[in-house]
């Protein structure tokens, strides 16, 4: 059987050499170009490669001489960014707006301006009604562009077509909104502002169930879907609250006609803009205290929860992040680029903070691999970003200059150069390195790119710095969750230094709380990140328990992230707040990280660790690795399926044996090993619900699901 697969092997190995031959000499081909490249940057310079470097730093400096940069002041002292309240909680607080020391937070930055509907209608005014929405039909075609007049105007018909459609003008009706980012999902949101009611974006990572399953805690009559697929998806199991679809493409006669079979209407987007605009319905708009979007999570525990942001709390989240930009804020001749899903809220956010000042947003195609194609045609200012998108970049880059000596040779001095400009406050994109290297990284996204928002998930420090090199923009980074808007901290323009996510923001205060059972505190500078302030969140809908739990009893949200101040007042998250209980001797337990040893294991291919505070030992649920245990049972002439391996007690204690044997090797304390384990046969999976789709286990489903056979193992071991 051995030898079978060997075969297999040697026959799969020829095929990739093949395949990597074939690769080959299709790279020789693509290779040429490049070279043709290389021959316009030695054109360029005027000289030939050998005296290169010298040739490239005269140039560069006398070029600088012309081109005469100006640094930047920083805003606040770069060595003290944010303020110290005195007392023993060491909360710190923004440099931004001086109020935050007395524990009062930005709101707004108008006074005329305090919801999402207020802030369009400036964005308006500010603009004297410019180009609002754009999109483009198809990779080859222009931008073309709703103004701010025509969108507000399409905007309450189609708000006004939904309380026709019987939706109550009020902050307790919930419309579903499940689409790529369109200039019909702003309509949208903004014809539901214009009557009261809450946006609850849908997206495809939640999955079909977690669709239906917010569908129906919301309530939702009414989802505005894209097309004929999505529109099929919910279709697949919809909740009986929903009794209609809206439509922004056409679908197909068969999708028609089963909604009608469970009862659901399909009307398309104009006929409700039509059916608004005859009605005419008077405008009922919010308070600044209204929800105005609940955006469901999916995490690691159980069904999504639904956060519910009031409109004052994204005002004022939005405000503190142009606050803090200084002289590099946003403004009505700003263009950006949406292409970062909508039913999240950094997008929202950054799109809010230009509709407020009355710029533009245009969307991308629908397709991420050809972004660059719609940056080309919209030529951006401003873009959020996320680090899968400039990792994406940096690796390009790096594997474009990995096959020439020049080209590596030209890149790190562009790079030490501009790393140098930024040291001093110096943002620029028309130094000679940027002609001469970084010019196609730079037209790749427009060429006009003045100011990058990033955020979502951790930068590595390497892709910040050649970001920052590269772009010639203002890259700021920051962190933040849902639960608050989404911005906690942000850096500030002048800190070129990466690794951390700057001061805390002007809409909130932040203080790190001691995790005694990881060994953090407060004191040291280290902890829990807890959030004050008037972008924290209404709460979980309908989840008062996960509410108090998150909110504590004293309003601070508990992040679940560990933060750590650094001596200059900016904040670096350094781990994550883990799963942890006691045994009932008083000895914490960390299950992941027992997991994470166990895995090891050969034998292993998933494990669930489990304890519980009235046993004094813990137990796991080990899934085998199919291929390893049957060729183990053949060489040892056990014969069945994995099932029937699966209850072989041999087979038990050869992985459990295997286990524990790195755990000690790991250093695990006896406490902290497995005292049984049940062996199962089917994979945790995201189809049966004990997987996330992030691929992370999901703790108490694992537990309910494993109940008996958990119990069983106690039971045997008392
Ligand atoms: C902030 O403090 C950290 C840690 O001491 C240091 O590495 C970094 O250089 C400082 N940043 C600035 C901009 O001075």
């Amino acid at each position: 059987m051995q030898k079978k697969k060997r075969q297999i092997n040697n026959q799969q190995l020829q095929q990739q050499q093949q395949q990597q031959q074939n690769a080959k000499s299709k790279n020789k081909k693509y290779q040429r170009p490049r070279r043709r490249d290389m021959d316009q940057y030695l054109h360029y310079i005027g000289g030939p490669a050998g005296a290169l470097a010298l040739t490239g730093v005269a140039a560069a400096s006398a070029y600088y001489l012309v081109s005469r940069p100006t640094p930047e002041k920083p805003l606040v002292p770069l060595d003290d960014q944010s303020h110290l309240v005195p007392g023993p909680e060491l909360v710190r607080t923004s440099k931004f707006y001086k109020e935050a020391k007395e524990g009062k937070f930005v709101r707004h930055l108008f006074s005329d301006t305090k919801t999402l509907y207020d802030s369009f209608r400036r964005g308006a005014k500010e603009s004297n009604n410019g180009p609002c929405l754009g999109w483009r039909d198809g990779h080859t075609k222009p931008y073309q562009w709703l103004h701010y007049n025509e969108a507000l105007l399409r905007a309450k018909n189609f708000g006004s077509g939904l309380v026709a459609l019987g939706l109550e003008a009020n902050p307790h009706t919930f419309v579903g909104i499940y689409s790529q980012n369109c200039p019909e999902w702003v309509l949208t949101e903004q014809g539901a502002y214009c009557y009261s009611m809450v946006i609850v974006p849908l997206y495809d990572t939640l999955g079909p169930d977690a669709c239906s399953y917010i569908i129906k805690q919301a309530n939702i009559n009414i989802v505005v879907c894209e097309d004929d697929s999505k529109c099929n998806l919910l279709l697949d199991r919809p909740p009986k609250c929903l009794t209609r679809l809206i439509t922004m493409k056409e679908v197909r006669p068969a999708t028609n006609q089963r909604a009608k079979n469970r009862g659901i209407e399909i009307l398309k987007f104009e006929e409700v803009e039509r059916l608004g605009a005859a009605q005419d319905n008077k405008e009922v708009p919010p308070k600044a205290s209204d929800v105005c979007t609940i955006c469901y999570t999916s995490g690691t525990t159980g069904n999504p929860k639904g956060v519910m942001l009031s409109h004052e709390n994204v005002v004022a989240a939005v405000a503190s992040v142009i606050l803090q930009l200084g002289d590099h804020k946003i403004t009505s001749s700003d263009v950006m680029i949406s292409f970062l899903p909508l039913a999240h809220m950094l997008e929202r956010c950054c799109e809010i903070g230009i509709y407020t000042v009355g710029g533009s947003v245009g969307f991308f195609s629908g397709d991420v691999k050809r972004l660059s194609d719609d940056m080309k045609a919209l030529k951006p200012t401003v873009t959020p970003a996320v680090p899968r998108l400039l990792n994406r970049i940096f690796d390009k880059v790096q594997s474009d200059i990995s096959n020439s000596f020049i080209k590596r040779t030209l890149y790190n001095m562009a790079m030490s150069s501009k790393e140098n400009e930024i040291r001093r406050g110096i943002i620029r994109r028309n130094s000679l390195w940027d002609k001469l290297v970084f010019r196609k990284v730079q037209e790749g996204m427009g060429g006009r790119l003045r100011l990058m928002i990033v955020g979502s998930a951790p930068l590595a420090a390497n892709v910040l710095t050649f970001t920052r090199c590269a772009l010639g923009c203002l890259v700021v980074e920051g962190y933040g969750q849902t639960e608050c808007v989404a911005p906690v901290t942000l850096t500030v323009q002048g800190d070129y230094i990466p690794e951390h996510v700057g001061p805390p923001v002007a809409c909130c205060s932040v203080k790190l709380v001691d995790v005694p059972e990881m060994e953090y505190f407060a004191v040291a500078n280290q902890g829990e990140v807890c959030v004050k302030g008037t972008n924290v969140f209404q709460g979980y809908f309908m989840e008062p328990d996960k509410t108090k739990e998150t909110l504590g009893k004293d309003g601070w949200l508990h992040t679940g992230d560990i933060g750590m101040w650094l001596p200059n007042g900016t904040l670096k998250i350094v781990d994550r707040k883990k799963h942890i209980f006691k045994l009932s001797q008083g000895e914490y337990i960390v299950p992941e990280k027992i997991e994470n040893i166990y895995i090891r294991s050969q034998y292993v291919q998933q494990v669930f660790v489990h304890g519980e505070s009235l046993k004094s030992c813990i137990v796991a649920v080990i899934v085998p690795d199919v291929e390893v245990i049957k060729q183990w049972a053949t060489e040892n002439h056990i014969a069945g399926t994995l099932s029937v391996l699966c209850a072989h007690p041999e087979v038990k204690r050869l992985i459990m044996d295997d286990m524990i044997l790195w755990g000690k090797e790991a250093g695990l304390k006896s406490f902290e090993q497995v005292k049984d384990i049940y062996l199962h046969p089917d994979p945790f999976s995201v189809q049966n619900g004990l997987l996330t789709p992030t691929m992370k286990s999901k703790r108490p489903q694992l537990k309910k699901y494993f109940k008996p056979q958990i119990e069983d193992m106690y039971a045997k071991l008392i």
